[in-house]
């Protein structure tokens, strides 16, 4: 990885926007960061060297890595962006606010990108004086380690500005998905949101522990998803006949459990019921041990999954 790379400006150093400056660093692009808050210069240390092994590791660490700048200030951050990774707090009036400065300030050909878990893109791009240059970049947590980002045009985006983000994504290593419609959720959250729902529900209703849920999942679900998305597994429950076989066999019983599954509300119960069970199942671990673990363990996986990926150990 040499040679001069863009410019990449982040606005606002939280969990994600500092593991997008991580990454966009430590893979060798200069990156300037925009955020207010006094703790983000300590949170985009931390993540450098958080994200540094799992980046040698995945083979997307740079030989020339940078250093990324930190600025209070919008205006100053966004001299000679290239590409602008927006991280702001998931709030559809305060990212249309920042927008402004950021249009203000950052040259007519950056493009703008949403790390946006979930809103709409043509919601987002709607006051944007250059909407067509708007994109949802969707990445998966934490940043610099997951392969995918999810790319999500509005109404008024070009089709060019997700072609330039699709080469900009990849050639650092990540895998795209681009939807052909928004939809609120985007993808993976969609799917996610489906999941977390009955799961929410089981432990809502007394039929199973937050670590037991969890552990069905690590143990029986996530282990195969690695490898095969969720209608290949059934595709291959089918036997012979693949999904035509899994249909004919399992369709109708798949039908009457949809019908059963529940819809949980997190009222104030639910939702402490979910703490204290998370807090037990965590056994004092902080949430920064238990992110370190649960990078060493994905670099294994996926180590064992993509060729070019070497075992942390
Ligand atoms: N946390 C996740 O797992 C995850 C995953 C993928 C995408 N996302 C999306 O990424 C975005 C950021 O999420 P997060 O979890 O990092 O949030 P966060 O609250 O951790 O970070 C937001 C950061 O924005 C800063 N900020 C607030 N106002 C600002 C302003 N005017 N200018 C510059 N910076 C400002 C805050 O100081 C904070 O550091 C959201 O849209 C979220 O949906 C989150």
């Amino acid at each position: 990885m040499k040679g001069t790379k863009g410019t990449v400006a982040i606005v606002g150093a939280g969990t994600i926007g500092a593991a997008w400056a991580a990454f966009f660093a430590l893979a060798g692009h200069p990156v300037c960061v925009a955020d207010p808050d006094e703790g983000a210069p300590t949170r985009l240390a931390a993540m450098l060297e958080r994200a540094r092994p799992a980046m040698a590791a995945l083979g997307t660490l740079s030989d020339m890595p940078t250093q990324p700048q930190w600025y209070r200030d919008i205006a100053e951050a966004m001299q000679g962006a290239e590409f602008i990774q927006e991280a702001l707090p998931e709030d559809l009036a305060l990212k249309r606010q920042v927008y402004r400065q950021i249009e203000a300030h950052a040259p007519e050909d950056a493009l703008l990108m949403s790390s946006s878990s979930g809103l709409l893109p043509s919601a987002l791009q709607q006051r944007l004086s250059h909407p067509g240059r708007f994109l949802i970049a969707h990445p998966c947590n934490p940043a610099y380690l997951m392969p995918l980002v999810e790319l999500v045009g509005g109404a008024q985006t070009a089709s060019e500005a997700l072609d330039r983000a699709e080469k900009f994504y990849r050639t650092l290593g990540k895998q795209t998905i681009r939807l052909q419609h928004e939809a609120v959720g985007h993808l993976v959250n969609r799917l996610q949101a489906a999941l977390w729902r009955e799961a929410v529900h089981l432990v809502a209703e007394g039929h199973a522990s937050v670590a037991d849920v969890d552990r069905a999942v690590t143990e029986g679900l996530g282990a195969r998803w690695t490898v095969c998305g969720p209608h290949t597994v059934f595709h291959l429950s089918g036997g012979a006949e693949g999904m035509a076989g899994f249909l004919r066999r399992l369709g109708p019983a798949m039908q009457a459990w949809w019908d059963n599954l529940g819809t949980p509300t997190l009222d104030a119960a639910t939702c402490q019921r979910l703490i204290e069970q998370m807090n037990e199942a965590a056994a004092e671990r902080t949430p920064e041990q238990m992110a370190a673990e649960r990078d060493a363990h994905m670099l294994r996986v996926l180590a064992l999954t993509r060729p070019d990926t070497q075992s942390p150990e």
